[in-house]
């Protein structure tokens, strides 16, 4: 008889997480869902557990000791799918708060899962598309590149203030570096999960119409011009990041690895157009 199967969704409460649980519900015998909101996976336990067992985990992915819960996942079989969506947004948080939940979160989670992966395995990260706006048509200082490839060092954020100047308390800032860490965090895992059979790569959203998503175009005029100049000419839904998420999760993606998925309806391929 086969093992039984295990899959993670972090931020499962609401957005793109809810949109891949439900997706992952489907091919997996126990669905570990994460959010830090408690009433929104009371949500998720209502809607998804006739389909399989559900296993909430109400915690902070950036909390430390609590991403150690995360061990619950040996206990109910092998670990095949991630899908790591718990992400705050520029108006959500302060600059600190945000590289604190989308980098060293990120990386907490898949320092937390790796001793589970096994053949098979994969795993997605959320990034954005910010990362590589920011990063258009420019170098970046390998020294800031070195800090980001070390989220879980002392003083990180110290050290990226330092580095990047007072520009990073910027929130919109900040979250552009956290999420090139992410960037960078895939293509480095992937490497030594490869060796394991593994594989892990990042998606990177446009505008996307769910709650983060909303409050940012409502929040920001800058948003007006990339719709704007967004070639299929409308926000991204959850439900289309989380089929790409759930491709790249299946056995159809055998071969991929170590990379970044833009899914962003050509948006930054206009705007590098523009510039
Ligand atoms: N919506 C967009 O337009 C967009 C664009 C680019 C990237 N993204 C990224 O995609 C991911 C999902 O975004 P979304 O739009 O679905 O967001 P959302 O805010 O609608 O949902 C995010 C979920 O994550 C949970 N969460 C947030 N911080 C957490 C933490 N520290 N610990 C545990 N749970 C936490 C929230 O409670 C919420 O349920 C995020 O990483 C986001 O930055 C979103």
């Amino acid at each position: 008889m086969s093992k039984r199967s295990v899959g993670v969704v972090t931020g499962a409460g609401r957005g793109m997480g809810l949109a891949c649980a439900r997706r992952m519900v489907e091919t997996v015998d126990t669905l570990v869902v994460v959010d830090r909101d408690a009433v929104n996976l009371d949500g998720v336990i209502s809607e998804l557990g006739t389909l399989a067992e559900i296993v909430p985990l109400v915690m902070d992915v950036s909390d430390r000791a609590a991403v150690a819960q995360l061990a619950v996942v040996a206990e109910h079989g092998e670990l095949r799918g991630i899908a790591h969506a718990a992400g705050v947004s520029p108006t959500m948080a302060p600059w600190q708060t945000i590289l604190e939940v989308d980098l060293i979160g990120t990386a907490l989670v898949i320092d937390a899962l790796t001793p589970f992966i096994t053949e098979g395995t994969a795993a997605v990260c959320f990034a954005s598309m910010a990362a590589r706006l920011m990063a258009a048509g420019t170098t970046v200082d390998p020294a800031i590149d070195a800090l980001l490839d070390d989220p879980l060092g002392d003083g990180f954020l110290d050290a990226l203030r330092s580095a990047v100047g007072p520009g990073i308390e910027d929130s919109g800032l900040a979250y552009a570096w956290a999420k090139r860490g992410v960037h960078r965090l895939v293509r480095r895992t992937a490497v030594p999960w490869g060796r394991r059979g593994a594989r892990i790569c990042s998606i990177s959203p446009g505008m996307i119409d769910t709650p983060q998503g909303r409050q940012e175009a409502d929040a920001q005029p800058a948003m007006a011009m990339m719709l704007e100049h967004t070639p299929l000419g409308r926000f991204g839904t959850a439900e289309e990041l989380a089929a790409v998420v759930a491709f790249a999760l299946s056995s159809e993606a055998s071969f991929l690895t170590g990379t970044d998925l833009l899914v962003d309806g050509g948006v930054c391929a206009a705007i590098e157009g523009l510039t």
